[in-house]
């Protein structure tokens, strides 16, 4: 790894909608041109040697999507653990969530638990997909966890221990792939260190 090599890119996975709709096609049309693209960004990040790559696949707003949307996008997660399973393991990339998956439906909450269990010896890549996650959910629940364990006034050490993103480095890279510079209410981290 170079020097320069980011160790953790982080990817707001946007603008599908909008270039599927340029091209007269459904919006779903182009989430999954973005899943597509996403196998490419996983192995060419591995080849780099980044070891970690989080993309935001479904936040806790999405669920104000048109149902379709929303059904489409549960879909095409199913698909992309299910079919992609076999590449993970061949180029040993890890697959972990974060996010909300109490509020996810049954099949959704087996499909993280299979993909994480039938990876977790993988050690050369983490692909980490945020699904059903919002930082001020995850603050929230840090928060509610905190207070189950009786810590009132935990330090930023302890805090960070309570959050979904407590197993990896925070993201030195950024990218958002419409091109704007929104945070949209990813990484609490981020907001954090701010
Ligand atoms: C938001 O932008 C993007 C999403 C809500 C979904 C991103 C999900 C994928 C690319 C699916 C692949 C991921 C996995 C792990 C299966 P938008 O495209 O709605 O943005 P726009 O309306 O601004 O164009």
């Amino acid at each position: 790894m170079s020097r320069r090599t980011p160790q953790h890119i982080a990817i707001i996975m946007d603008g599908n909608g909008r270039w599927a709709e340029q091209r007269n096609q459904p919006r779903l049309f182009g989430h999954r041109q973005g899943a597509e693209t996403l196998k490419k960004v996983c192995l060419s990040s591995l080849d780099l040697g980044v070891r970690y790559l989080t993309v935001y696949a479904f936040s806790t707003e999405n669920w104000k999507r048109p149902r379709d949307e929303v059904n489409g996008l549960m879909g095409l997660l199913k698909l992309y653990v299910t079919k992609e399973l076999k590449t993970f393991n061949k180029h040993g990339i890890r697959l972990r969530f974060i996010g909300n998956s109490e509020a996810l439906s049954e099949d959704i909450k087996k499909i993280i638990h299979d993909a994480e269990k039938n990876t977790k010896n993988n050690d050369a890549f983490t692909l980490i997909v945020a699904f059903n996650y919002g930082a001020r959910d995850e603050m929230l629940r840090a928060h509610k966890a905190l207070y189950r364990d009786g810590i009132e006034a935990p330090d930023e050490a302890i805090f960070s221990s309570y959050l979904d993103t407590k197993d990896f480095p925070d993201p030195d890279l950024m990218i958002r792939t419409s091109g704007e510079k929104r945070i949209s209410n990813f990484f609490a981290v981020a907001v954090i260190i701010r």
